[in-house]
């Protein structure tokens, strides 16, 4: 059962290239990324132009049309602000109890999940694990490994992005490494 799941990530890094498709790519780069991290010092002291991921989405339907499905890849970079991993800015869905597939490509990382009334959890990302991520629930992938970290995810085409509120808000834990363990800070 786990080995079809891994060969299925395989296949989907062929289909990273997603040949023949009208792909949209997109990079976040430490400058677009300020509030996120904690340690504002560390942060002043890094190239504001490193990139931290870069997503690549095949949007076969309009957006916000019900029914359809969109389909990204997103690879983070390794690195650290501080102790604390690059990671995605995180969103809540904007149609709020929309859901999504997560699946780890390569790498190795954390899914942190925040539901409305900010409780956390999170699971580890390995190459070939599947993620659901219920509605009405914020989600962040954090690179906790020393390579890139690739990931699949599909969500509904009338999902939405909501990204302000986790901008305003936060998450309420933040991952770091602190001499040479991986901890998790909650609020
Ligand atoms: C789509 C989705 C992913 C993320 C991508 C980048 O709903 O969750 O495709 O958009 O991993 O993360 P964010 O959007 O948080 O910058
Ligand atoms: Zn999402």
């Amino acid at each position: 059962m786990r080995q079809g799941i891994i060969q299925s990530s395989k296949m989907f890094l062929v289909a990273n290239r997603l040949e023949g498709k009208k792909v949209e790519s997109s990079i976040r780069y430490l400058s677009d990324m300020e509030a996120v991290f904690m340690d504002k010092v560390a942060f002043s002291a890094l190239d504001p132009q490193q990139p931290v991921y870069e997503v690549d989405c095949y949007f076969p339907v309009a957006d916000n049309k019900s029914g359809g499905l969109f389909f990204g890849l997103t690879r983070i970079f390794p690195g650290k602000v501080g102790g604390e991993f690059f990671m995605t800015k995180g969103h809540f869905h904007s149609n709020n109890d929309t859901a999504e597939f997560y699946w780890g490509i390569k790498g190795k990382g954390l899914l942190l999940f925040m539901d409305k009334t900010r409780k956390v959890w999170a699971e580890e990302m390995t190459e070939g694990s599947v993620h659901y991520i219920p509605g009405n629930t914020a989600h962040r992938v954090i690179n906790t490994g020393v390579e890139m970290l690739s990931f699949g995810a599909c969500w509904p085409s009338d999902a939405g992005h909501d990204y302000g509120s986790i901008e305003k808000e936060g998450f309420s834990a933040r991952v770091v490494e602190k001499d040479g363990k991986l901890i998790i800070i909650e609020e």
